[in-house]
């Protein structure tokens, strides 16, 4: 069965995206007889392209990667009206975050989702301001609203919590949700400068568009609320967890942690306590007997404390081109053979 795709941002994760459908396409179609067009693609850079029966993909990466408009299937339509107008099944919303107003990327959403589109995003801002408002217009619609890429990038969280772990009840999330500042904390341990290392980030890709969403904590924010409403159901907004970055945090810091045995680590954190949800994201100086002192680099890693298995640890990719290129790739596949 094929299924038709809109892409809305063609940067770091649109591309990865379409990099691992064409390589893994021959087995994705052996395995889960799955086939794929994409039809649409929306790029403030590059442009808006439409063309009903597929793009030339190819093409599209070779100009991207050169940081050359579109060419081919250009398109009058503005993005909104393309995302309403166009023959897709599936539209995948990886445009920047913008965690205080969910633009542009809530209006793509309700584009999609109320012309009987499924989303699949790894754009937080929809999903840390407005979970339920796009859960019920999905519902109406019968289509999905699918956020795996929104936490720990491809690394299995929102499908784990809600399939494998489904009937458990989870008490407690704690762990490094921020990739960008893990990797950061991690070379400057090594004597690599602040600024310096945040640029090496921002090159490979882990960095939001504008970084001081990682390093002052409020990407590892917004995923601790997903978290608190997805999985624990808290109903908070983002404005309830409390917040600091590691802009603070000095290379002498950094040594002094090393004496004591420790590394510092920006640790979020999602807690049921006395009936009520709390959120936070802070540096913490952590044992480095601790299992999460030995997460290094772009890796993150969530303990789930669970009240049948005890403590279920993940560790995995939190960032990437690839890591959260398969996100997408793993919520499309799941509406695929849900159908
Ligand atoms: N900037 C984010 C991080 C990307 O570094 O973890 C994934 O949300």
């Amino acid at each position: 069965m094929k299924q038709k795709l809109t892409l809305i941002g063609f940067g770091t994760v649109g591309k990865g995206l379409c990099e691992i459908l064409k390589d893994k396409s021959q087995r994705l179609n052996n395995s889960y007889d799955f086939d794929y067009e994409v039809v649409a693609v929306a790029d403030f850079a590059y442009g808006n392209v439409y063309n009903p029966n597929g793009l030339d993909i190819d093409l599209m990466l070779e100009q991207a990667n050169a940081k050359q408009k579109f060419t081919k299937d250009l398109s009058e339509l503005d993005t909104v009206s393309l995302i309403k107008e166009c023959n897709a099944d599936i539209v995948c919303e990886l445009t920047y975050t913008d965690l205080q107003t969910g633009g542009p990327a809530i209006d793509h959403c309700k584009a999609a989702l109320s012309t009987g589109k499924h989303i699949v995003t790894s754009n937080k801002g929809p999903a840390a301001l407005f979970y339920p408002e796009m859960k019920k217009l999905a519902d109406e619609n019968n289509v999905k609203f699918m956020i795996e890429g929104t936490v720990v990038a491809g690394t299995p969280i929102i499908n784990l919590t809600d399939g494998p772990l489904g009937g458990c009840e989870i008490s407690r999330i704690r762990g490094i949700l921020n990739g960008t500042t893990n990797y950061m904390l991690s070379e400057m341990e090594k004597g690599m400068a602040y600024d310096d290392v945040l640029k090496v980030a921002q090159d490979l890709g882990y960095a939001e568009a504008d970084p001081t969403g990682d390093v002052e904590g409020f990407d590892a924010r917004g995923k601790v609320t997903i978290l608190a409403n997805i999985v624990m159901n808290a109903g908070i907004k983002i404005a309830d967890v409390s917040c600091e970055g590691i802009t603070k945090i000095t290379l002498e810091d950094i040594q002094k942690a090393k004496e004591q045995n420790a590394r510092w680590k920006l640790i979020g954190s999602v807690e049921k306590k006395d009936g009520k949800v709390i959120g936070s994201v802070a540096p913490e100086m952590v044992d480095l007997s601790h299992p999460l002192a030995g997460v290094m680099g772009a890796t993150n890693a969530l303990t789930f404390t669970t009240d049948l298995l005890g403590d279920i640890t993940i560790v995995g990719p939190g960032a990437g081109k690839i890591e959260t290129g398969f996100s997408i790739l793993t919520d499309i596949l799941s509406i695929h053979r849900s159908q």
